[in-house]
């Protein structure tokens, strides 16, 4: 073992003493599986919101989580470097996960989940219609997709998958670049826009209804593995992305590309009230470090002209990754 791999012998303690305890063990347990806000733990555990708190603060102390604010909202994470954050991950590898107290927070960590999805959800549902006018309400779409399109100038492609694809704007984009396209999303209505519209003229189309989550397939789909994955403004309605981007890799083909594009981390807090945005954007750092975290190397990063809304800069990002 290296000596990076070793803690002195107080931070040993005081990480043992920290994670010895049963709501902070539990807590520790649901941060192992996703990002997520006091108010999102204090539903799923059940306990009032300063309890709550009390025991993150503790947690952050030992320098076993870490919280980073995102406009009014306060996200925990397990820290993900250094010696401590092996000993973590050891200690709750020797968790039964069937225990029962564990079963109930895991389930009440999907009930969690299926209620922002299902925000999301009714929030498409509405706007599907009307969903392509919508799109450019923040945002210079020429100018986005003028850019999207010469990120990667001289690649043509096999498979494209597009991922939360939404009315298929992007498949549209990409059809004369590619061999044959798959549009997956979870909305149903969105998914009915896109299949008017995307014609079979270019090159062959098929769009699925699928969660970003979970994306096996049906064999008689195209696939299994994509050389080019587009993920076009839907990172920021998800509580997960590391996940949801540790699944995309899963389908990745080895030298497949990603492009993805998103909002930079900005400070419009009407977003999440009004537009069912549950992140307010990424920095390079944490798309980065989650790319790097699933085997995508970054490749390059380009930043569109920012928008001012209400006083605040909203910046369009394409972050391109490549598998190693
Ligand atoms: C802002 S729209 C973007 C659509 C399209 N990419 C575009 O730019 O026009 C976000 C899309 O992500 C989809 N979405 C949200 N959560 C998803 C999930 N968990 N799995 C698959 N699709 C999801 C929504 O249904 C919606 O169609």
């Amino acid at each position: 073992m290296d000596k990076a791999d070793k803690l002195s012998f107080d931070m040993l303690l005081g990480h043992l003493k920290a994670a010895s305890e049963a709501t902070r063990l539990r807590l520790l347990f649901l941060l192992a599986q996703s990002e997520l806000t006091v108010s999102d733990l204090t539903t799923i555990l059940g306990q009032s919101q300063p309890r709550i708190s009390r025991h993150l603060k503790l947690l952050c102390d030992a320098g076993i989580i870490e919280r980073f604010p995102e406009g009014a909202w306060v996200y925990y994470r397990l820290v993900d470097r250094g010696a401590g954050s092996f000993l973590t991950r050891h200690i709750l590898s020797h968790l039964d996960e069937a225990d029962a107290q564990l079963t109930r927070d895991q389930e009440r960590l999907e009930g969690v989940r299926r209620a922002q999805a299902d925000a999301a959800n009714t929030y498409f549902d509405a706007n599907a219609r009307e969903w392509d006018e919508v799109r450019k309400r923040h945002v210079p779409e020429a100018a986005v997709e003028e850019a999207i399109l010469a990120c990667l100038p001289d690649l043509d492609f096999k498979n494209h998958l597009d991922v939360g694809t939404g009315t298929g704007r992007i498949i549209e984009l990409f059809a004369p670049r590619v061999e044959r396209a798959l549009g997956i999303d979870a909305n149903p209505r969105m998914l009915s826009v896109a299949r008017n519209k995307l014609t079979q003229a270019i090159c062959p189309v098929q769009v699925r209804q699928a969660d970003i989550y979970n994306l096996t397939l049906q064999s008689n789909v195209l696939g299994p593995e994509f050389d080019l994955v587009t993920i076009h403004q839907v990172l920021h309605y998800l509580d997960d992305p590391a996940l949801a981007l540790s699944e995309v890799a899963r389908v990745t083909a080895p030298l497949g590309h990603w492009i993805i594009v998103d909002f930079a981390s900005h400070k419009l807090e009407f977003m999440r009230s009004d537009y069912a945005h549950r992140r307010l954007g990424f920095t390079d750092e944490q798309m980065h470090s989650w790319f790097r975290g699933v085997g995508m190397t970054p490749i390059k990063v380009q930043k569109l002209a920012p928008e001012k809304i209400s006083g605040e800069e909203l910046t369009v990002t394409i972050w391109i990754a490549k598998k190693q």
